[in-house]
């Protein structure tokens, strides 16, 4: 009957459900490590909650100390938690870290490998790595003429923002789509020398509607189900899964075939004595003589390496520099003592002028300490070789999440008070600024930011002109109690609403 028929059929389910996990529980080894296995198929993920880099920092504190392992999807994933256990594998053993897990997901959405994020640890990798280094050092903020198109850019969109603000009264405005642009026409400067205003459509629409278009928390939610597919990729079969990730798989297709369009253009008009941008010295370094450099460095790749340049350039920057805003709006006094510094100058400050602004400088390693734009690596590392880590023994290839959230809010370093905004912490008696080794939201090791002088650089001039041209408040009834934010690949901070103020 149609009833036994079902029975056997939910029966059928359960022991191949039972079948499959305990095929991932016992496959693949975690060496020596303690550690949690959570729910059969989705392992900790259910535990995990709206703050994973909380989670993870408190099961470090509460049960298996500093370095242990967690069990996503089908992974045991090594998780580093404390400043000691991050230094002793990143940056004391930086080979054996320099690994980059393939996920099921990025497969889908990467064609394989290319790019650099996703590269795995080798000689592919390592040329891309180098030229990435070089190539952004040269373009990059030493050049004063970056740092003037910054400002400009700056500037542009700020005076939209102005007459949004005036027009909106204390109604307010939010501000996620101007730092979005800022952040992604910065990135876009430097890769195509070009920048995009507002209402010029050209690619811009496609890119946007990828990543914007939601609220912060629907934003994370998908964020959250997207880190859940990397662990679990048998998800990606239901249809509405399946149906979203070819939106997205159209997505990045429409933004290469951009991309090559801007290549195209770029072959014809430049000058290979004097590079206006990555895309020119990336050109420069395939016409070069060595075979080696011809075999790591094609088209695809650099097409790839401009999406992730993208990818881990945008959202990064304009949500470190919405948490900032809203940081400043929620300390008032601290607003009021970097104003002052930066009021001092008497003119617009430029980058050479940050080592004579402590106060400025204290700021922003507080920012980066409280709530760090990537608190817990998305992406995982992989071991590239199995390593003793702490009388632990660690096997290779095992996925690797570095928790630098618990290093930022690391009990006994920040004592008494590591869950409070508080930038003087970084002066010392004298008021001069103190760089601390225990604040790395960039990661540290081989696979460290490769674009962290940009976007400190970035934070600085946003910092430095918002205050200098705006006076702004919250908006009317817009006031935030909870600043915990949430993550989903990014920590999000919770949305709010800006006026001038009166
Ligand atoms: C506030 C802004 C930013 C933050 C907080 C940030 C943070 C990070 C972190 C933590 C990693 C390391 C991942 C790991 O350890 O495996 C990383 C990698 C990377 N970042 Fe950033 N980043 C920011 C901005 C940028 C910008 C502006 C660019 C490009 C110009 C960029 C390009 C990259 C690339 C290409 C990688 C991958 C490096 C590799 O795998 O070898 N990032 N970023």
């Amino acid at each position: 009957s149609m009833e036994t028929l079902l029975t056997s059929a939910a029966i059928l389910t359960c022991v191949l459900f039972v079948v499959y996990d305990t095929w991932w529980r016992f496959l693949g080894t975690s060496g020596t490590l303690r550690g949690r296995n959570g729910f059969p198929v989705f392992g900790c993920f259910p535990l995990l909650g709206k703050n994973k880099e909380r989670v993870f920092m408190n099961w470090s504190r509460t049960s298996y100390g500093p370095i242990y392992y967690a069990r996503l999807g089908a992974s045991r994933v090594l998780v580093l938690n404390g400043y000691e256990a991050v230094r002793e594998a990143l940056v004391l053993r930086p080979q054996a870290f320099a690994g980059r897990c393939k996920t099921e997901l990025m497969k889908l959405l990467y064609e394989g490998q290319h790019g650099i994020m996703q590269l795995d640890h080798g000689p592919m990798w390592k040329a891309q790595r180098k030229f990435g280094q070089n190539a952004l050092g040269s373009l990059g903020m030493g050049k004063r003429s970056l740092q003037s198109k910054i400002v400009n850019e700056f500037n542009c969109l700020s005076s939209t923002l102005e007459e949004e603000l005036l027009a909106n009264g204390s109604k307010g405005a939010y501000l996620d789509e101007m730092l979005w642009l800022y952040a992604a026409n910065v990135i876009s400067l430097l890769i195509f020398n070009e920048s995009f205003d507002p209402d010029n459509e050209k690619w811009f629409g496609a890119m946007r509607e990828n990543i914007r278009s939601h609220t912060a928390s629907q934003c994370s939610r998908r964020e959250r189900f997207l880190y859940l597919l990397m662990y679990v990729p048998f998800l990606k079969n239901l249809p509405l899964v399946r149906q979203q990730l070819n939106v997205t798989i159209q997505g990045r297709k429409t933004k290469l075939a951009k991309f090559k369009q801007f290549v195209e253009n770029h072959r014809q008009s430049r000058d290979p004595d004097d590079p206006r941008d990555f895309i020119d010295c990336y050109l420069n370094t395939m016409d070069s003589k060595s075979a080696n450099d011809r075999l790591h460095f094609t088209e695809k790749q650099l097409l790839y390496f401009m999406n992730d340049l993208f990818i881990a350039g945008t959202e990064t920057s304009s949500n470190t520099n919405s948490w900032a805003l809203l940081l400043l709006l929620k300390n008032p006094e601290v607003m009021k003592r970097l104003r002052d510094e930066i009021d001092s100058l008497g003119r617009e400050p430029t980058l050479e002028d940050e080592y004579k602004m402590p106060y400025t400088r204290a700021v922003m390693q507080e920012i980066f300490r409280y709530r760090p734009a990537l608190p817990c690596n998305i992406i995982p590392r992989k071991t590239t070789t199995s390593i003793e880590l702490n009388g632990h023994s660690i096997p290779a290839g095992m996925p690797v999440i570095a928790n630098l959230w618990s290093v930022h809010h690391d009990p006994v370093t920040w004592a008494p008070d590591p869950e409070t905004f508080r930038p003087e912490r970084h002066l010392n008696r004298d008021g001069e600024f103190m760089t601390s080794d225990h604040v790395m939201p960039f990661s540290v090791g081989l696979r460290s930011c490769i674009g962290r002088n940009l976007a400190r650089n970035e934070l600085f001039i946003f910092l430095t002109s918002i205050l200098r041209r705006f006076n702004l408040e919250f908006a009317d009834g817009c006031y935030v109690d909870d600043m915990t934010g949430e993550s989903g690949l990014l920590l999000h901070p919770p949305p709010y609403k800006l006026s001038f103020s009166s």
